[in-house]
């Protein structure tokens, strides 16, 4: 039975990264005998620009109805002085919302190939693999009370609220503990328990769900030193878990050891393993229409999809072949660029992959 795909491009970089996917699924189609359909809709700024709402409700319509969602980026300075109600980050931090993708997984793995291209010495990066289990729908980012009021005296006073429910860190912390188990079995929880009251619960709730995984060696750590960690050693890590706004900051951090994020994909998935797939990145305005953008965090999300809303475990390892494939032959968007490599663009890259894929099926 053919699955339907919703695809949103969003904005700057997005439209470009997106159209690689694009090209990539129609071969997983045309000569892999994937069934998939795709429709396209707006989001984000160009979604504001049609419509006057970042999240027109055809959007959500077509994301309800869909098997999975592959999203290019949204945002850019041009929107930057817009209502905070109408911005472009709305519509993905709604969609987010209401369908409930509460579980962000972002890989962090070094393709050995650009353990050059890391900021950080090769041998403290060579064969990383870490996964971030972000949570997404709750935390700091849609916490009430939330805005800038008008104080008496003139000046403004802006807040916004941290809050948590034990159902909440239950259920992120159940999906963390389940990847775990399929991996190398060792779960970092990040909190910052010695100042915030709410992260001690989500410290006390992960020790409690412990009991459940007994084959999993459960660690705490602050946040704070979570980030040093991750710069300083971070091949002590194989899965974290954290908080929403923790994990947004963790994850550039991780991506930046894997040489670039351009690298990096992810997942977002609600309890039915219905998921939105996007790079990690975003819109990167500076060098949005240019054609220079690196594709593969984008091609990367498709092997994503592939494993964890299309059942097609096979494919998505292809993907990540013909990826490894592409940097053997010294292919590399700026962004990864190294002496020796040969620079391409974003549909050169795509290109790249797609012929890739259609050499390992022989
Ligand atoms: C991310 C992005 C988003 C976030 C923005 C674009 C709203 O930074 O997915 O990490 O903060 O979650
Ligand atoms: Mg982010």
């Amino acid at each position: 039975m053919s699955k339907n795909i919703a695809i949103l491009p969003g904005d700057g970089i997005g439209v470009e990264i997106v159209a690689e996917a694009c090209k990539l699924l129609d071969c997983l189609r045309d000569d892999f005998g994937l069934q998939v359909e795709t429709d396209e809709a707006l989001i984000g700024g160009s979604a504001y620009d049609a419509t006057g709402t970042p999240l027109p409700d055809a959007t959500l319509e077509l994301c309800r109805e869909a098997d999975a969602i592959l999203l290019g980026a949204v945002g850019g300075p041009k929107w930057e002085p817009l209502d905070y109600s109408v911005r472009p980050e709305r519509g993905l931090l709604g969609l987010r919302a209401e369908l409930d993708l509460f579980a962000n997984l972002r890989p962090a793995i070094l393709y050995p190939q650009l353990a050059e291209a890391s900021s950080l010495k090769a041998d403290i990066v060579a064969g990383l693999d870490i996964l971030i289990v972000r949570e997404l729908t709750g935390g700091i980012y849609f916490g009430q009370p939330r805005g800038v009021e008008e104080l008496p005296d003139g000046q403004k006073r802006g807040y916004n609220t941290l809050v948590y429910s034990t159902a909440e860190i239950e259920r992120i912390g159940r999906v963390a503990f389940e990847t775990a188990q399929k991996r190398g079995k060792r779960l970092c929880s990040v909190d910052k328990a010695n100042v915030l009251e709410v992260t001690e619960l989500w410290r006390d709730v992960m020790t409690g769900l412990a009991g459940d995984y007994p084959d999993v060696e459960l660690s705490h750590m602050y946040v704070d030193n979570a980030a040093m960690q991750l710069v300083r050693a971070p091949k002590q890590f194989d899965v974290m878990v954290t908080t929403n706004m923790f994990g947004d900051i963790l994850s550039d951090c991780a991506a930046m050891l894997t040489g670039s994020i351009g690298m990096l994909p992810s997942a977002s998935l609600n309890a039915e393993n219905c998921g939105m797939y996007e790079p990690i990145h975003g819109s990167a305005p500076d060098i949005a229409g240019q054609g220079v953008a690196n594709p593969l965090a984008t091609l990367l999300s498709v092997a994503m999809m592939l494993r964890y809303s299309l059942g097609e475990a096979e494919l998505a390892a292809r993907i990540d072949r013909a990826v490894s494939a592409v940097l053997d032959q010294g292919l590399r968007t700026g962004d990864i660029m190294s002496d020796g490599m040969r620079q391409v663009g974003t549909a050169e890259m795509g290109d790249a992959v797609v012929a890739a894929l259609r050499a390992d099926a022989g």
